[in-house]
Formats: C-alpha cells, sequence, structure tokens
C-alpha cells in the first residue's frame, strides 16, 4: 500500500474533489469474444462465466502467514462474505539470489490459491515487481543493486527489465494452472504498484503490461492507483484497467474524470480500502486499533461501494507477520526512517494471529446484508475463536558471542564494504579497525554517508554509543581512538525503505537502499583506512557452544521446553505471542524458525508464535533462540534472561535506552 502518512493527507485531496459531478461511463465492452471468457468485464461489471459479478475483497499475503494456517485464513475470509482474495507476493523471497527459485513452504503460491478454489474465493494476483506492502524494499531483492549495468528499478532500465521480466515469467509458470481460463481461482493480475505516485514511465508499464499479457494468457490485467489527477496520469495503463485507492467516492469520482482512455475504464473497482493501517517502531507510536468513528467509517464506505454495485478489497483483510527481518520502513527525511515492526496486525478484521475481531463480525454485518439471499446462505458461519497457549517463563542462557561467531563473508580492504556487496540481504554487518594513526584523536563519528540504519559503536568493547536512523537528529557519538585501539562498529538494517514519493526531492531510497556502511568513516573529520566487514545475515543461528561467551558484544541465548500436543490436534491451540520480557533489541527463533525482532520501545512487546513451529510430546524438546542485541543493558542478563509466553498479548511503548 501506500505510505499511510500520505494516505491521509491524500484523503483530504480527494475529499476537495467529492463535490464533483461524477462523469458518464458508457465505453463500449473492452474485451469481447465469440465464447464467453471464464473472467471478464464490461463498462460496468466484471463477468464471471458472463454473469456480472461484484468483487467482494480482502487482502492477505500468503507468504505473511503460515502454510499451515492459509485454509484457516481463507476459510474465515469467506466466512466475512468475501468472494475474493488479493494477494501480494514478494519477489525477495520467490528469487533469493538472482536465478535461484524458491516456491516452497510459505512462498508456494500456486498451493495458496488453490487452496482459496477449495474455499469458494476466487483471487487477484498483485506481483509487483515492487509492491510497496511495508515490505523490504517493497518486495525488492537486494541483489538487483549488484546487477550489473542495472541504474534505476521501477523504469524501462533494461538491466532492471530483463531481472523482472524472468521473475514475472517464472512466476507465472508456477500459477499457470491457477488461473480461471485453466479452471481456477485466479481471475486478475496487477501491472506493477500505484505505479502514478512514483514515476510516469509509460515505457516501463508498458512493457510489464506486454509481459503479463504473454505470461497470463487470458487474465485480466489492471492498475492500481490513488484518487487524484497525477497518480491516475502516471500510473494508467492503455489496454489495462485503471482502479483506485483509499476513499471510494473520491476515487470513483477520480477514475471517472481523469480516466478519458476507454481503454483502461471497466467496473470501479476501490483496490486498497484501508483497514487500518500498519505498526511502526517508536517510544510514541501507539499500535494501531480502529476507533468507534474509523469503524463506523469503513462500515459507511463499504456500504456505500456494495449498494453501488461496485467492488472493493479491504487492505488488509488479515496482516499476518513479517517474520524473519522482512519489514520495511517508511521514509521520513533524508536521514530518518521508521521501520514497520514484525507484526502487521493492520488492526485488520482478522487479527496477526488470525482470531476474528469486533470489526470482523460489524463489516461481516454490512456485507450480509447486501447480498441476495441465496448468496447469503452460501456464506459460511465464522468459526468460534480459539483461545491462545501460556508458556511458562523459559530460563535463558548464554551460548554464544556473535563477535566470536563465524561470519557468512568477510573482506579486507580500505573502505567498508557495503551489505550488498557482501553478498548479503538482511542482517548485521560487523565493521572493524585497528586505529594505526601515529597520534590520538578525538571526534564526532560518521559511519560513513548516514546511518544505515542502526549503528552500536565501540571502542576497545565497550560500547559508547548508538547512531540510528529512526532518532528525529542524527545522533552523534564521539569517539577518543589511541594508537592500536580496536574500533567496531555493528551496523543492522532495520528494513529498507518501501515507498518512495516522486513529490520528495530528497534522495530516492529506492535508489538507494544499501545497507552497511558506503562511504568511509570519519572520525572528527579524519578518514579512517583498513577495514574488515564481516556479515553475519542471522539466516540461521549458531550451533551450540558449550563455553559461557566472554567478550563483549551481542549475545545469543538458548532455552528450552516442552508442550503437550492438543487433545484434539488443533496446532492453534499452541499459538502464542512470545515476549523476552527483560530485551532492549534483538532477534528470536524457535525451533530454528525466525519470529522477528524485538525492541523494547515497542509498541509491539511479544512476537507471535504460530503453534505449528512447536514439536509437541514428552521427548520432543522445542529451542527458543534469542540474540540481544544489547545484553550490557540487560539487568543481570547472564542469570535472569527470560522468555514467555502470553496468552492475552499487551501492547506497550516505553522510553529508548540508547535515545540519544
Ligand atoms: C455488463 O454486463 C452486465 C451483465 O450481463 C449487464 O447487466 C450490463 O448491462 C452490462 N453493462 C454494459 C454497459 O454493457
Ligand atoms: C506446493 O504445494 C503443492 C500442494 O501441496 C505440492 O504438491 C507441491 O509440491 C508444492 N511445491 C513445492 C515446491 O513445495
Ligand atoms: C498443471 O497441471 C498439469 C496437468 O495436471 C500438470 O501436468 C502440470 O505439472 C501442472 N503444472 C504446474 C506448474 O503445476
Ligand atoms: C543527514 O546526516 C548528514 C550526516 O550526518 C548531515 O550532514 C545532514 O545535515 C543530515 N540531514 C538532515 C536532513 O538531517
Ligand atoms: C564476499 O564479499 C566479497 C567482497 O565484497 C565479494 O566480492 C564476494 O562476492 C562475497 N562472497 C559471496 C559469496 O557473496
Ligand atoms: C594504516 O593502515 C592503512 C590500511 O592498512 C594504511 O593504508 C595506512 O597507511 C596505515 N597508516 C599508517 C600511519 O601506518
Ligand atoms: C565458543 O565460545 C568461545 C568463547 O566465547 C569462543 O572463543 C569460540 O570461538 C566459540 N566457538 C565457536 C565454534 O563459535
Ligand atoms: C518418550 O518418553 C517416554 C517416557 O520418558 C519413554 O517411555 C518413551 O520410550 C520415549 N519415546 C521415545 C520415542 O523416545
Amino acid at each position: 500500500m501506500r505510505s499511510f502518512l500520505l494516505t491521509a493527507l491524500w484523503s483530504a485531496c480527494l475529499w476537495t474533489l467529492s463535490g464533483a459531478s461524477p462523469g458518464v461511463d458508457a465505453s463500449p465492452t473492452p474485451t469481447t469474444s465469440a465464447d464467453t471468457p471464464a473472467f471478464t468485464y464490461n463498462a460496468s461489471s466484471f463477468l464471471l462465466h458472463g454473469a456480472s459479478y461484484q468483487m467482494i475483497g480482502g487482502q492477505m499475503d500468503p507468504q505473511r502467514i503460515p502454510p499451515a494456517y492459509w485454509a484457516d485464513r481463507l476459510a474465515k475470509a469467506r466466512a466475512m462474505g468475501l468472494n475474493t482474495v488479493f494477494s501480494y507476493v514478494y519477489w525477495n523471497l520467490l528469487e533469493p539470489k538472482q536465478g535461484i527459485w524458491d516456491n516452497s513452504g510459505g512462498n508456494n503460491i500456486s498451493h495458496f490459491f488453490s487452496l482459496a478454489a477449495t474455499a469458494g474465493l476466487h483471487v487477484v494476483l498483485r506481483p509487483g515487481p515492487y509492491i510497496c506492502g511495508e515490505r523490504e524494499w517493497g518486495g525488492f531483492p537486494a541483489w538487483l543493486t549488484q546487477v550489473k549495468g542495472l541504474q534505476t528499478v521501477r523504469s524501462h532500465d533494461p538491466a532492471f527489465l530483463a531481472a523482472a521480466t524472468s521473475y514475472l515469467e517464472r512466476l507465472a509458470a508456477d500459477l499457470r494452472n491457477t488461473t480461471a481460463p485453466n479452471g481456477g481461482a485466479l481471475v486478475m493480475v496487477q501491472v506493477e504498484n500505484e505505479y502514478g505516485s512514483y514515476g510516469k514511465d509509460h515505457q516501463y508499464t508498458a512493457a510489464l503490461r506486454d509481459t503479463l499479457r504473454a505470461s497470463f494468457p487470458g487474465v485480466v490485467l489492471y492498475t492500481n492507483d490513488g484518487g487524484v489527477d497525477w497518480t491516475l496520469a502516471g500510473g494508467s495503463v492503455p489496454g489495462v484497467l485503471a482502479a483506485t485507492d483509499g476513499d471510494p467516492r473520491g476515487g470513483f469520482n477520480a477514475r471517472r474524470l481523469y480516466v478519458t482512455d476507454r481503454s483502461m475504464q471497466g467496473p470501479l473497482l476501490d483496490g486498497e480500502y484501508y483497514t487500518l493501517a500498519p505498526d511502526f517502531w517508536g517510544t510514541t507510536q501507539p499500535h494501531n486499533v480502529p476507533t468507534d468513528g474509523q469503524t463506523a467509517t469503513f462500515l459507511r464506505d463499504l456500504d456505500y461501494v456494495l449498494s453501488g454495485g461496485n467492488s472493493i478489497s479491504l487492505y488488509m483483510f488479515h496482516g499476518g507477520t513479517n517474520f524473519g527481518l522482512s519489514n520495511g520502513a517508511l521514509y521520513r527525511n533524508t536521514n530518518v526512517t521508521a521501520p514497520f515492526t514484525t507484526s502487521y496486525d493492520y488492526g485488520a478484521p482478522l487479527d496477526e494471529s488470525g482470531r476474528t475481531t469486533a470489526l470482523y463480525t460489524q463489516l461481516r454485518r454490512t456485507i450480509l446484508r447486501r447480498l441476495l439471499a441465496a448468496e447469503r446462505a452460501a456464506v459460511p458461519a465464522p468459526p468460534a475463536n480459539i483461545p491462545h497457549m501460556a508458556l511458562p517463563a523459559v530460563t535463558l542462557t548464554p551460548y554464544s558471542s556473535l563477535f566470536a561467531s563465524a561470519p557468512d563473508n568477510s573482506t579486507e580492504a580500505a573502505s567498508p564494504v557495503t551489505m550488498e556487496a557482501l553478498g548479503q540481504a538482511y542482517g548485521l554487518v560487523l565493521y572493524e579497525h585497528i586505529y594505526n594513526g601515529t597520534s590520538p584523536i578525538k571526534g564526532v563519528l560518521h559511519p560513513g554517508d548516514r546511518a544505515r540504519d542502526r549503528v552500536l559503536v565501540y571502542v576497545n568493547g565497550v560500547c559508547v554509543g548508538v547512531i540510528d536512523s529512526t532518532y528525529e537528529r542524527p545522533a552523534t557519538v564521539t569517539v577518543s581512538l589511541k594508537p592500536g585501539d580496536h574500533l567496531q562498529l555493528l551496523v543492522e538494517n532495520l528494513g529498507r525503505v518501501d515507498y518512495f514519493s516522486q513529490e520528495a526531492t530528497t534522495a530516492n531510497m529506492l535508489l538507494d537502499p544499501y545497507k552497511g556502511i558506503r562511504g568511509d568513516v570519519t572520525v572528527g573529520g579524519t578518514v579512517l583506512h583498513g577495514w574488515e566487514s564481516k556479515g553475519y545475515p542471522l539466516e540461521s543461528t549458531p550451533t551450540a557452544n558449550t563455553s559461557t561467551p566472554s567478550g563483549s558484544g551481542p549475545l545469543f541465548y538458548r532455552g528450552t521446553f516442552l508442550v503437550d500436543a492438543p487433545t484434539d490436534g488443533d496446532l492453534s491451540r499452541l499459538d502464542t505471542f512470545l515476549a523476552v520480557p527483560a530485551g532492549v533489541k534483538g532477534v528470536v527463533w524457535v525451533n530454528g524458525f525466525c519470529l522477528g525482532r524485538y525492541w523494547v520501545i515497542g509498541p509491539q512487546q511479544s512476537l507471535h508464535l504460530p503453534g505449528p513451529v512447536l514439536r509437541t510430546g514428552a521427548n520432543l524438546t522445542n529451542e527458543v533462540v534469542v540474540l540481544e542485541l544489547e545484553p550490557e543493558t540487560v539487568v543481570s542478563a547472564k542469570t535472569t534472561f527470560t522468555a514467555i509466553g502470553l496468552a492475552d498479548r499487551v501492547w506497550a511503548n516505553h522510553p529508548d535506552p540508547d535515545a540519544p
């Protein structure tokens, strides 16, 4: 989705348009065929096997949901009265290294689409290649930065287009059997994503259209843009149905007013109606839950769309989780970004752990009221919510030191090497330098051109400060170095920026997604030469080390616990929210599965631990591993560190112990 801050701004713009009289939409059928196609549209309606089809849609992205729960979430979508599911898919998970395709497990999109068909739902694919979506770099793989000759993403840059085309064609090959013309659930594919908010390279979007047309034969294509003139001008594509998002009145009016090319006209679709907004990390950023006023607006807008015979997709129906290190970040200004939380709860009708909410019940009632009696009868009752499990405190003991563990890749050079040049996408890079000047120096440390994104600064093993891109003003750390001193900069990728407006005049972070250190490190203006750059992608945890780690820096902790199998076999009874109450900032794995980041500042204070990750039974040990990045800040960490599973989740904000 578009940055929600801008959404608010644009909604205000759209209100100014809402008084305008709607244009008359009477263009001829854009696609006609002698045989009745499985799915198409005329000037006013989507047509499923020739009959008018109103999309009552909601978004959920399979790659944010444990695959064991896909069928459950889809059944609950159908039970809310939805008939269509909209899904982004994430290129960076499907093609983690260039040319390496991973469609297993949570990336098995064709399986998700088949399950959707079983649940009685149609699906709309939103493959990007750029999807925004509060995901790392909007779904772009970090290796794009290393592709020879690639200058500009989201453009007709030949090297970018070649990579994007290869991705879309490979994805299409997986999904061939799931398309509506082949009897499957997939009815429509989006071209790019809100491209008009970013640019106006029509050669690029036309190339994507042609690739998708050829790769998904007979499947309807559409674009989705903000409902204002310049976004529609930049984002709509000849021959492709133009949809709008945000406030439906403003969006539909804008579609009628500004989309004058008949080949882009057709039924009105609000492709992203926001229910509600993602959370991002920050001491003053509370968790989003819909207020009564917001809920009333959602119900009114949904009813407006449905009663007008138009189509809609609720963004999100179910947000899910940014498992691993997959969250994106919101751009704020040149040096300031706000990373999104591990949870992508979104305040959505189906919460992060797949339980229905009060909003779900109210939206369901609104939808059912608008259905014909036969359609209403076909909507199943939603299942009752299963309580979450509580897990007694698990003692965590340190078992390995990050600084003592072997990096994935390391290189020595005069200057620091970026994370991407090390062949790494996510995680940490440790930069080490032995000061070899002839006299001591003291001054402000600059970790390259800016903090990318959070830099823990150590001199001779002692943490002397934190520079962090989330801070409103650049945090400065002053260091003193004598000849022979050991300087270590541990740099964490907090999530690449996923949204950037063409209106922004400063450095474009979609074109500058580099992490680690870029440029020279200076202290008081003196450039330091001679660096070892060590990559820690955190794709796995270190193997057990029996010696208690000594020295400084982040520590890996480990604990074990047993759980009983649920008597009825329903693994969602084991769902819990894992908290590390004394932790400052770090990453948690259970049985090798990375639940994501925690951070004391909140609002997220516990991580969704899905039941299927656990091993059940008297003899089967579960292992929780915690990487605490700042163990020196955790009181008596070496003895009292614990993890605990909460049945009732609490959201809270706390002061940042590292704030400048
Ligand atoms: C589109 O098709 C529907 C269903 O057949 C029909 O009711 C409607 O009149 C058609 N609209 C136009 C503009 O042809
Ligand atoms: C995807 O899921 C289907 C259905 O479960 C399965 O047959 C197929 O092997 C899976 N693909 C991969 C790559 O795991
Ligand atoms: C599509 O279905 C056919 C026939 O069942 C099968 O042979 C083929 O492997 C399937 N293709 C994919 C990509 O699943
Ligand atoms: C960004 O950081 C750089 C380097 O610390 C500084 O020179 C510049 O003024 C900062 N810009 C903003 C907008 O804060
Ligand atoms: C390790 O880093 C070096 C230096 O940046 C790079 O040339 C090399 O390709 C990297 N190795 C891998 C496996 O990515
Ligand atoms: C310090 O080390 C760097 C990198 O090895 C080297 O380029 C530089 O000449 C050294 N400086 C001194 C004063 O020895
Ligand atoms: C085990 O821990 C010790 C002490 O921290 C460390 O020196 C050693 O390198 C570690 N071994 C491995 C294999 O990580
Ligand atoms: C599991 O533990 C029980 C009780 O300790 C023991 O009787 C049984 O043999 C064990 N089973 C396995 C597979 O180890």
